[in-house]
């Protein structure tokens, strides 16, 4: 199922507004994002990155802007987004529908070679703690040697107290940039679900969509996590409040 440009644009754009009340300074991470895959890829003719959770392509849009040679692989498991990246973002990526995590997904990807950079922004907090360890030790079968896990996202941190103060530097934050005038994610949701081009993406949807719960896995257990699967040092490289940029070395 296609979507018509105008749509995509009208739904990107209003995504893009939307996912600045939960991703505090959200253009600024994408950009540390991308100097982070401009650093481990320099001197590389195409550097290969692979994004988890793509959502409507924002991450791959932004990526291919820095990096114009980037062959981009975009993977998510909502069709809807899909179908409004595939057509707001076409050329920024190749997207792949599979749910990470379940059995097969990385097969599903389609990659001839080891990539560069996994990248992920606000998406790897759906996943519980299982889940996560299955699939950090998937990734370093996928990434080169040297290459990086990026991980832009919500992480809780541990110790009395400090969950609460970093939501509430968050918060301040936020509120300083104005981010709470934003529509939020129902609101933004319930529209799409009236747009009657979206008609049918929106039922495909609902018979797709699986739940994932769990406790958010913290800061601290994500740096465990990708020991434990085989990665080298972890460590964040921009923080506010209780966001992250956390970068992971593939040995
Ligand atoms: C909040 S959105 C973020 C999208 C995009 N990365 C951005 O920054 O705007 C989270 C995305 O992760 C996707 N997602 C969550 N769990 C997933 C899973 N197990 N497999 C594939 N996609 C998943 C959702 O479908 C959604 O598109």
């Amino acid at each position: 199922m296609s979507v018509s440009m105008p749509t995509a644009e009208l739904w990107v754009e209003r995504w893009e507004r939307q996912q600045q009340r939960y991703a505090f300074d959200r253009e600024e991470r994408f950009t540390v994002v991308a100097d982070v895959v401009e650093h481990v890829t320099m001197g590389h003719d195409s550097p290969r990155v692979l994004d988890l959770g793509c959502g409507p392509g924002s991450l791959p849009a932004r990526l291919i802007k820095r990096l114009p040679t980037a062959e981009i692989v975009a993977v998510d498991m909502d069709p809807l987004l899909l179908a409004l990246a595939r057509t707001r973002h076409s050329r920024a990526a190749r997207y792949v529908e599979a749910v990470i995590g379940e059995d097969g997904w990385t097969g599903a990807l389609g990659l001839r070679r080891p990539v560069d950079a996994v990248v992920s922004t606000t998406a790897l907090h759906y996943l519980p703690e299982g889940v996560l360890r299955r699939t950090y030790a998937e990734l370093t079968g996928l990434l080169r040697p040297g290459g990086v896990l990026i991980n832009a996202d919500h992480l809780p941190l541990e110790g009395e107290g400090f969950v609460e103060i970093a939501e509430y530097v968050g918060t301040r934050r936020a509120e300083r940039q104005h981010a709470f005038d934003h529509e939020d994610w129902e609101t933004w949701w319930s529209a799409v679900e009236k747009e009657p081009e979206l008609t049918g993406l929106c039922a495909e949807r609902r018979k797709r969509r699986s739940a994932h719960a769990g406790r958010p896995v913290t800061l601290g257990r994500h740096i465990e996590l990708l020991a434990e699967a085989g990665f080298g040092p972890a460590n964040p490289v921009w923080q506010v409040g209780n966001s992250y940029v956390l970068v992971a070395v593939r040995r």
